[in-house]
């Protein structure tokens, strides 16, 4: 392959959702662009069988432990996100765009497979860092060994792959500007809900905005009540409409956040 998007779950299926509004939303922007699915061991072949049906190709991948002592992980589910690593050494895929599945793509992407290796966004706390939820680079077999022998030398200022990528590349935030993508390819879900609750901002954020990255809150987890979370049921209730409800429209619907009001839109009253 040319050309591939890939994400991963792993540590079971809590994020065979994520995995499924994301494969929705890609081909929602008519990409012709493969998909592909690592998948660590412990995820139950029915939910691989039913992600392959959606058009994800799946790939077996071996869990890559995170070397960092449970206490240092901002979140205990970054135990898994390590994993992630095995993407870049995909042998067959000559570059990649690796999407995490609590991300949603609202228009094409492709031309990101134009940019160099490695080319990814800022984060949302540390913009000098870029964020691993959307990057581009160009798998390998030498790629991904190169990662491995630094996983226990290089520091993790999370606990998690980000924080790891970023030690062993730091020079990202110099690199020339086509190594750093706009912000548009990766919006923090609290981020839409701001730009787009605003009506001086909404029309040209709307116009620009490209994916959406649910960190924290993933919507099918926890119900959130950001105005991004809106966009994932609609997804998301679009292959499974037996789990969507009145509530959820009423709750994204909702332009009053104070809290009467949201317990109303939730209550139906
Ligand atoms: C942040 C990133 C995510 C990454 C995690 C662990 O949540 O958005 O992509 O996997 O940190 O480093
Ligand atoms: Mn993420």
């Amino acid at each position: 392959m040319d050309s591939a998007y890939v994400t991963l779950i792993a540590g079971g299926d809590a994020y065979a959702p994520g995995v499924e509004a994301l494969g929705r939303s890609l081909y929602a922007t008519g990409s012709a662009v493969p998909r592909v699915l690592l998948a660590t061991p412990d995820v139950p072949e029915r939910t691989l069988d039913h992600l392959a049906d959606d058009g994800w190709r799946v790939r077996r991948v071996e869990p890559l432990a995170n070397p960092a002592p449970p206490a240092e992980l901002l979140f205990a589910r970054f135990a898994n996100t390590y994993t992630k690593l095995r993407a870049f050494g995909l042998e067959d895929v000559g570059k990649a765009v690796f999407l995490d599945a609590d991300t949603l793509v609202l228009r094409n992407i492709d031309e990101l497979f134009d940019r160099p290796d490695f080319a990814a966004a800022s984060d949302f706390f540390v913009p000098d860092r870029f964020n691993s939820g959307v990057m581009v680079f160009a798998p390998s077999k030498a790629r991904f060994a190169a990662l491995e022998a630094s996983l226990r030398a290089a520091k993790t200022y999370d606990g998690g792959d980000q924080g790891f990528l970023n030690s062993v590349l730091p020079e990202w935030w110099s690199l020339d500007a086509t190594h750093r993508l706009p912000s548009m390819f990766n919006v923090h879900h609290f981020v839409f809900q701001f730009m787009s609750a605003h009506a001086s901002l909404r029309r040209q954020f709307l116009a620009d905005v490209r994916v959406v990255h649910y960190t924290l809150q993933k919507p099918w987890l926890a119900p959130t009540f950001t105005g991004a979370s809106g966009l994932w049921w609609e997804t998301y209730a679009a292959l499974h409409p037996e789990r969507d409800g009145a509530w959820h429209h009423r709750l994204h619907a909702a332009e009053d956040w104070t809290f009467d009001h949201v317990v109303r839109a939730i209550s139906g009253d």
